[in-house]
């Protein structure tokens, strides 16, 4: 597990408590993971083997950490978050290895060490991204029984429809379309919007949903909230694929501009990009106004994803 950085302390910020509801959630999830994720089927170890290596012992884990966070924030008990989150990172970690393959972007390093296709091979990296969607969706129906079925289907389709040709696999195929040209400031944010954005999104929705009863608003907020962080996310990520440093961020640095690919500093600049990402940041905070002091871990997260070097 790579922690987040420790927060610099913000206005309004009990530093200490939510330091260590980060902590605890982190803490959490690596159980939650690694439990959905114990051997069951020997038929297929190779299979198994390369799921687990894509998805333990690395990561952020922040897609968990907003489930956690804005679930706890409206009330949720831990216990009811951990399939959702689990869900989440699941898929994020299918959507990495298939990021990595050759066919895609073509990265031989993921957090700090081989890519599962260069670990295993590709064949077998395809179908641990298959599977862990799969898993993910398992993951997500089995773990959420106790809540009403109608809370259950939505559950499952905000996941589902964050993730297909709406979603993070329309970005993705925009994201292969781009390459090679230049990229115009409109299609590279919907693109980021729909690659990464929409899963960060559903994940504070997964978190919002798991909780019950909330508001036509505050669902409302949440979602404005989730998609400019998912947003900003983005920025940052292209943003440190050009100032960053391999070793500190466990991915080659350049990859986008190695393939040709558009990303913020290309289209913006630097200088341009990191406004933007403050932009988008500030819009996300200014969503949760009015939603009172539950939200300031969530302020809190707004603030790392544009200040995170990792
Ligand atoms: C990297 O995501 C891929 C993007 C969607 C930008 P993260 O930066 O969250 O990767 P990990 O999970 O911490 O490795
Ligand atoms: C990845 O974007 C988005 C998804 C995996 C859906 P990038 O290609 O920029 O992510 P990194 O930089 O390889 O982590
Ligand atoms: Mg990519
Ligand atoms: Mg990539
Ligand atoms: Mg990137």
């Amino acid at each position: 597990m790579s922690p987040l950085p420790p927060l610099k302390a913000r206005a309004g910020l009990d530093e200490h408590g939510f330091q260590e509801q980060l902590r605890i959630a982190q803490a959490r999830i690596e159980r939650v993971l690694e439990d959905a994720l114990a051997t069951r089927d020997s038929a297929a170890p190779r299979l198994h083997a390369a799921m687990r290596y894509g998805v333990l012992d690395g990561g952020k884990r922040l897609r968990p950490l907003l489930v956690y966070i804005t679930g706890s924030a409206l009330g949720a008990p831990l216990d009811s978050l951990d399939a959702p989150a689990a869900a989440v990172e699941l898929i994020h970690a299918y959507s990495l290895i298939h990021d990595d393959l050759p066919a895609m972007d073509d990265d031989d390093l993921r957090r700090g060490r081989p890519s599962c296709h260069r670990a295993f091979d590709e064949g077998t990296a395809i179908l641990a991204g298959d599977a862990l969607q799969a898993l993910a969706f398992t993951v997500l129906a089995r773990g959420t029984s106790r809540l009403p079925e109608g809370t259950r289907l939505q559950m499952l389709g905000v996941l589902a429809e964050a993730i297909g040709t709406e979603g993070m696999a329309g970005g993705q195929a925009m994201d292969l379309d781009a390459a090679g040209h230049a990229g115009d400031p409109a299609s590279l944010e919907q693109m980021h919007r729909r690659k990464t954005g929409a899963l960060i999104r559903a994940s504070v929705q997964l978190g919002a949903l798991a909780a019950g009863a909330v508001s036509v608003e505050v669902r409302r907020a949440l979602g404005e909230y989730g998609a400019e962080i998912g947003l900003a996310f983005q920025i940052q990520d292209d943003i440190l694929d050009v100032t960053g440093e391999t070793t500190v961020l466990g991915k080659r640095t350049g990859a986008d501009a190695a393939h040709g690919k558009p990303n913020y500093p290309s289209v913006f600049g630097l200088e341009r990009s990191r406004a933007l990402a403050l932009e988008h940041r500030d819009r996300a905070l200014g969503a949760l106004t009015g939603m009172g002091t539950a939200t300031t871990a969530l302020r809190a997260l707004a603030h790392y994803v544009v200040d995170r070097v990792h």
